[in-house]
């Protein structure tokens, strides 16, 4: 071992190893290398909204700025015509097409005199100042507080019940029930068929929170965090059932909600609702609160809470009269009716139901698009929310 060492040692001293090949000199970019990055920082600056309208009728020429609600329409989802943004949402991206905008000017900059290199440099000084007149002139703050006539307490009827209330029922039926089914407030009167669990996991929780016997695989669904509620909540939200309640609760908030905010260009709001079901039962499932009490949530919001049964005594929602007054009461509501409130500043909580009617409700929060700072990053507390303008009225 130590002769092979020390032949090994000769060796190396007698044939050092090759210095490795240093690499070869950097080219400095062409002309045409640069021509074609400054057209690349172009491109991704003009596919980097709001550049992305430039061009269409609807949009500010570059240098004019813009202001909320100007620019073509970004859809949201389908039908456009009642679900849209604008172009307004999109400008925090001004700022990163700026940067591309400058990388494309420190490279034209430099070059000689060519056609491209004119036109290139045309380009982007004409976006760049169109870029410098979005952000120097951020847009006003939306008002910070709603008119008086937003913020008082209404019952108010709607014409959405049927679609709201077969969709639900499906919904809340689906996988654990056989037609004909009993009325949504004798819900709590079904047999639970150990093989098949409600599809709705809120109807589940309730089952749970009554003190119903459930049957003991069914624990697995109702374990927050775990596994098995996030697979059940995942196959309850890919449901065409849910699908299906999801559409008529858009069009609720299109034709039904937001012609009564009376914003001309619309609300945004909380999609999905909050879905309660709450069998009878000597046990609460919340306590007194005001929304404001919670992340997430902005001053502006106004709450429609929507029974799809008749609501009374212990099984209506219990609110203030007034801000601080505490005289929580109950909102008695029947069929085709919601409930306006300001669930940001009054104190409201639901009761135990011991009413002996099932009660099921969908409760949402709105904001007229005027009033949306969108301070929390295109959230209403924990729900994602859309965009809706009233239906155009009817012509002739
Ligand atoms: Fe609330």
């Amino acid at each position: 071992m130590v002769g092979s060492e020390l032949a090994g040692s000769a060796s190396h001293a007698l044939h050092p190893p090759e210095p490795p090949p240093s690499p070869p000199a950097a080219l400095p970019p062409s002309e045409a290398d640069l021509l074609l990055l400054a057209q690349l920082d172009l491109d991704q600056a003009f596919a980097t909204c709001p550049f992305t309208f430039i061009g269409s009728s609807h949009s500010p020429s570059p240098g004019q700025g813009a202001s909320p609600g100007q620019g073509a329409p970004q859809v949201v989802t389908t039908p456009e015509r009642v679900y849209s943004g604008d172009q307004a949402d999109l400008l925090p991206n001004a700022e990163t097409a700026r940067r591309l905008l400058l990388s494309a000017l420190s490279r034209l900059k430099p070059l000689p005199p060519s056609p491209l290199r004119a036109s290139l440099l045309s380009k982007t000084e004409s976006l760049l100042a169109y870029a410098a007149s979005l952000l120097s002139a951020p847009a006003p703050l939306p008002p910070a507080s709603l008119p008086p006539a937003l913020r008082s307490t209404r019952i108010l009827p709607h014409s959405s019940f049927p679609a709201l209330h077969s969709s639900l029922s499906a919904l809340l039926f689906a996988r654990w029930s056989s037609p004909p089914h009993p009325p949504l407030h004798l819900l709590h009167t079904l047999p639970h068929p150990p093989s098949a669990p409600p599809l709705c996991p809120a109807l589940l929780s309730s089952l749970r929170v009554s003190g119903a016997r459930l049957p003991p695989k069914w624990s697995r669904l109702l374990k927050p965090g775990k596994r098995g509620r996030q697979g059940h909540i995942r196959s309850f939200r890919a449901s065409p059932e849910y699908g299906a309640f999801l559409e008529a609760y858009r069009r609720f908030v299109c034709e039904e909600v937001a012609p009564l905010v009376g914003d001309a260009r619309g609300v945004v709001y909380q999609c999905p609702p909050t879905l309660r079901v709450v069998v009878p039962s000597g046990r609460a499932a919340g306590k007194p609160h005001r929304d404001l009490d919670y992340p997430g949530h902005e001053r502006t919001e106004i709450n429609f809470w929507v029974p799809l049964v008749r609501v009374s005594g212990s099984s209506a929602l219990h609110l203030e009269s007034a801000a601080g007054v505490g005289d929580c009461g109950p909102a008695e509501l029947g069929p085709g009716e919601m409930l306006r409130f300001n669930g940001m500043e009054l104190l409201h909580h639901t009761r135990a139901n011991e009413t002996g009617s099932t009660r099921v409700s969908f409760d949402l929060r709105v904001i007229p698009r005027s009033y949306w700072r969108n301070d929390f990053g295109g959230k209403m507390g924990d729900y994602d929310v859309e965009f809706a303008v009233p239906p155009p009225p009817l012509s002739g």
